[in-house]
């Protein structure tokens, strides 16, 4: 039988309301609540208004707090019944050390998003909208290009969210940045873009450290790839190389040491690039998410017809959709267009159409919105919490995106931290493995599904790394 809780028990569990920082107080008491088991799993939250009433604070107060903790797994919301508490997860039991079973799901990459957090209820009804507006000529071979409607939805998106210089002609959608990568690696291969090909072969900078799969589609095209040095300002372009024919750079959120890439770099970034006719791929990796400030501008808005702009839904919405975009000059669109033609005619139109139409109704925003809270908290609750035991411990990056990174005294820590977070559930990277040429030991720790509960357990294992010392 289903427990619904009274309005008035709300205030009993959750203690005396404070003169301020009510927000806090309900978050709080109800997450304790729950975890603490007062609240058990099943039981039936009264509705937004009879709460608001009871406790003496605004719906949107309420709606908040409750918005925060579905995205913690505490609470589930269900379309007629109401919002209830859910079942803790296995996560939140006793630690055990366990090595994987052969059949355990693959590991989570890093930088992935909480799927609990994933809109179902705006996605369904986007794509029950979205196909119901699509003409039947559209249900034929897609444009490779992209459908129109979404390159126009995503030209207005991007001219106000990242300050791009775009319209609908210059989009090309993509089936994620990794498409993107691998197309424009062919492409520049081939010598089709960023000019003739050497005889000894195509050379791209990198990044150095960089993401391990972005390297690998950039191998296995064929390009030789030139590791740049990241600091603090980012890439350093002072080092960039006279031989490589373009960048592959992540200015908003570097992967993985979460720096952003400075006002002068960027300028010389593309100094350097206007010298040799070079192009700059922008992977606007984690753009959106940025917690403390507004996002920067994508550096594509300084210089539209030399840098590439790089983009998906799988850091916000889910990588499982598949879905992403280039921003390019005409030169670039028209071979871009060719060899995506060639790889697979294009991209799903009903899953086209119902991104248009989560872009151009707001719920995209209103999801941007949502996330950005829940993960900055955690990101936040896991810093604090991590600052308090391990005062120490170095970690780096700003405040943004889905992943940090702790750098380590050696490889004996960095294999003790990637074992006791992986078999904790937390997804993991160890940082020497993204190494060009240097391999600094350390972690980048996926922080997006790390939920209060699990703080405590992430904790342990850092400190314990920390405190290794010797080889391998
Ligand atoms: C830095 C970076 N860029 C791009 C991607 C690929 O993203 P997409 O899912 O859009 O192909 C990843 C994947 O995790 C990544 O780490």
């Amino acid at each position: 039988m289903t427990t619904r809780l009274d309005p008035d028990a709300l205030l009993l569990v959750l203690g005396p309301r404070p003169d301020r920082d009510v927000g806090r107080w309900l978050q709080d008491g109800l997450r304790g609540a729950v975890v603490d088991g007062r609240l058990e799993a099943g039981t039936v939250l009264p509705s937004g208004r009879d709460a608001a009433a009871a406790l003496g604070v605004s719906r949107g107060t309420v709606t908040t707090a409750v918005d925060v903790l579905v995205g913690e797994g505490l609470l589930v919301s269900r379309l007629r019944s109401g919002v209830a508490v859910a079942a803790l997860p296995a996560a939140s039991a006793a630690p055990s050390a366990a090595p994987r079973p052969a059949s355990a799901p693959r590991p989570v990459s890093v930088g992935t998003p909480d799927p609990a957090l994933f809109p179902r209820t705006a996605w369904a009804r986007a794509v029950r909208d979205g196909v119901r507006g699509l003409a039947d000529a559209d249900l034929g071979y897609p444009d490779p290009q992209g459908l129109p409607v979404l390159r126009e939805a995503l030209a207005v998106h991007l001219r106000r969210a990242r300050g791009a210089h775009v319209t609908a002609d210059d989009v090309v959608v993509v089936s994620g940045v990794a498409q993107a990568l691998s197309l424009l690696a062919r492409l520049l291969v081939a010598g089709r873009v960023g000019g003739p090909a050497p005889a000894d072969g195509v050379a791209v900078a990198v990044e150095d450290p960089s993401s391990r799969g972005a390297l690998e589609l950039l191998h296995d095209a064929g390009l030789r790839t030139v590791g740049v040095p990241v600091d603090d300002a980012g890439l350093r372009t002072d080092l960039l190389p006279d031989d490589a024919r373009a960048v592959l750079v992540t200015p908003a959120h570097q992967f993985p040491l979460g720096v952003v890439l400075g006002p002068t770099r960027r300028r010389s970034l593309l100094t350097w690039a206007a010298a040799g006719d070079r192009l700059v791929l922008e992977d606007d990796y984690d753009a959106e998410l940025r917690y403390d400030r507004q996002p920067v501008a994508s550096v594509q808005a300084l210089d539209p017809g030399r840098v590439v702009l790089l983009g998906s839904v799988s850091k916000l919405l889910s990588p499982a959709l598949r879905l992403g975009w280039v921003v390019a000059p005409p030169r670039v669109v028209g071979p871009l267009v060719d060899a995506k033609r060639h790889t697979d005619l294009g991209t799903s139109v009903p899953e086209q159409a119902a991104l248009a139409e989560l872009l151009a109704s707001g719920a995209y925003q209103r999801h941007l919105r949502r996330a950005r809270l829940v993960y900055q908290r955690r990101r936040r609750v896991l810093l604090d919490a991590l600052g308090r035991a391990v005062p120490g411990l170095e970690v780096g990056g700003v405040a943004a995106g889905l992943h940090l990174v702790v750098r380590l005294p050696g490889e004996a820590a960095e294999r003790a931290a990637v074992d006791g977070l992986l078999a904790a559930g937390v997804p993991v990277e160890p940082l020497s493995g993204t190494g060009v040429g240097r391999r600094e030991p350390g972690v980048v720790v996926g922080t997006a599904r790390v939920r209060e509960v699990d703080v405590p357990r992430v904790v342990d294992v850092l400190r314990g790394a920390a405190a290794t010392t010797g080889s391998v």
